[in-house]
C-alpha cells in the first residue's frame, strides 16, 4: 500500500515510521510511506501556508491554493488514491474503519495545524476528514500516525501471523487476560489453567474472560462478542428472504446463516449457489443433532409470556460459553429460550428480524 503524508513537518515521521511494525512492513515492500512537505507547493518568498481569518478572530487558518496543490500532485503521483484530511471533526477512527481503509490501494493524509484548514479543503479537495478521537491536537501528524499504524496492523504480512490480528480487542470485544514467564512473580500468579497444556481448556477459558472483561468495562461492544457466537437458522425459505437474512447476517457479523432444506435435490441448488456467511444444511431436526450443545433462541413473532427481552438475552448468554443458534419463523423448538420481539409481526416478516437483530448485535 502506498501512503503519502503531506505536512508542514515531515521530519516528524522520521524516527516512527522506520522503527517496529512499520519499519519492517516498509523494509518488506508491505507499505512505501512518504512524507511530503506542504511548504514545496507554496509560492511566495517566505514559503507561507497560512493566512488570517476572514470575520477575524484568533489563530491563523491553512491557505486553500497551497493545498491545493499539495493534493492535485498526490493525486497525480498516487492514482486512485483516498484523499483524507485529519480533522477532530471527521469520521471517527476504529477498527472497522481502519480495516475498511485497509483494502484502499493508496491513501494520502493531510495534516492541519495552527487553527485548522480553510473549509473549501474539505469541501472540494479531499475525499473524507478522518478524526482519532474526542480531543484537539495540535496538528494532524500524530493523528495521521495513530491512522497509519492502526490501518498497516491490518495489511497482509505486516503483523507475522494474522492469529494476533484476528484476536485483537475490538475484532470482538476485548481481548483476553496475557501473561508470560515467570508463571509466579512477587507472589501474583499466572491462572493454573494456561499452564496446564490443555488447548480445548484454554480456549474456554480465554472466551469467558474475554467476555467477562467485554461485560465489564464495555458492555456497548457485547453483540459483537455474542454475534461471533450466532447461527441464524432458516427453515425452507423463500429465496429472496434468504437473500434478505444473508446480509443481516453478514451486516452483523454472525458466525453464520444455516439455511436447512429438506428436499434432498433443493438442497443441492441450495449448496451450488451458497455463500458465507450461508451453508447449507438438511432438514432441521438433523442438523438439531449436530448442535445439540449450543444454546437455542427462538425468536417470537407476537409478544406473550416467559419471553426474554432482547438486553436480558444479551446478559444472559454473555455468560455462557458455546455457540447460540437462533430460530425464527417456526415453531419453536423444544427448550429453547424464546426472545420477545422488537416489533409484532407474522412469523417470516423480515424486518420483525432486523429490528431484533439490531437491538441485540446492533453496533450503534
Ligand atoms: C488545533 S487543531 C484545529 C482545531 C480546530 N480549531 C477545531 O476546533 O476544530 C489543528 C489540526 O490538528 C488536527 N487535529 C486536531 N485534533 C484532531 C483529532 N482529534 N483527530 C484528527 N486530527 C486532529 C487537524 O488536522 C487540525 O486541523
Amino acid at each position: 500500500m502506498q501512503l503519502r503524508v503531506v505536512t508542514i513537518f515531515p521530519n516528524f515521521f522520521d524516527s516512527c515510521l522506520g522503527e517496529g511494525l512499520l519499519g519492517k512492513a516498509a523494509g518488506k515492500g508491505l507499505v512505501q510511506i512518504d512524507a511530503v512537505d506542504l511548504r514545496a507547493y507554496t509560492d511566495d518568498k517566505h514559503r507561507t501556508v497560512d493566512d488570517e481569518p476572514f470575520g477575524g478572530g484568533a489563530g491563523m487558518v491553512m491557505k486553500v491554493d497551497v493545498w491545493d496543490r499539495a493534493i492535485a500532485d498526490a493525486r497525480a503521483a498516487l492514482p486512485g488514491a483516498r484523499v483524507i484530511l485529519l480533522s477532530p471533526q471527521g469520521e471517527t477512527l476504529s477498527e472497522d474503519v481502519a480495516r475498511r481503509l485497509a483494502r484502499e490501494k493508496a491513501l494520502v493524509f493531510c495534516c492541519g495545524r495552527y487553527e485548522g484548514v480553510d473549509e473549501r479543503v474539505s469541501a472540494h479537495l479531499v475525499d473524507q476528514e478522518l478524526s482519532i478521537g474526542d480531543y484537539v491536537l495540535t496538528g494532524g501528524e500524530a493523528a495521521a500516525l495513530v491512522a497509519i499504524d492502526a490501518i498497516a496492523r491490518k495489511l497482509p504480512g505486516v503483523v507475522g501471523r494474522s492469529e494476533s490480528v484476528d484476536t485483537d480487542t475490538f475484532t470482538a470485544g476485548l481481548k483476553h487476560p496475557q501473561y508470560t514467564r515467570p508463571a509466579t512473580y512477587k507472589g501474583w500468579e499466572t491462572p493454573a489453567v494456561l499452564l496446564g497444556g490443555d488447548h480445548r481448556k484454554i480456549a474456554q477459558w480465554r472466551a469467558e474472560q474475554a467476555a467477562k472483561r467485554t461485560g465489564e468495562r464495555r458492555p456497548d461492544l457485547l453483540g459483537r462478542v455474542l454475534a461471533e457466537r450466532t447461527r441464524l437458522t432458516l427453515v425452507d425459505p423463500p429465496k429472496a428472504l434468504a437473500a434478505l437474512a444473508q446480509q443481516a447476517a453478514a451486516a452483523y457479523g454472525l458466525r453464520e446463516l444455516a439455511v436447512c432444506v429438506t428436499d434432498g435435490d433443493k438442497r443441492a441448488q441450495w449448496r451450488e449457489k451458497a455463500q458465507a456467511p450461508q451453508r447449507v444444511y438438511g432438514p432441521l431436526a438433523n442438523a438439531r443433532r449436530r448442535w445439540k450443545d449450543n444454546h437455542f433462541v427462538h425468536l417470537a413473532a407476537q409478544s406473550g409470556p416467559g419471553q426474554v427481552a432482547p438486553g436480558e438475552i444479551a446478559r444472559q448468554l454473555v455468560d455462557e460459553t458455546g455457540d447460540i443458534t437462533l430460530t425464527w419463523g417456526i415453531s419453536p423448538p423444544a427448550g429453547a429460550l424464546i426472545a420477545a420481539p422488537v416489533l409484532e409481526r407474522q412469523p417470516y416478516e423480515i424486518i420483525g428480524l432486523f429490528a431484533w437483530l439490531e437491538r441485540v448485535f446492533g453496533r450503534g
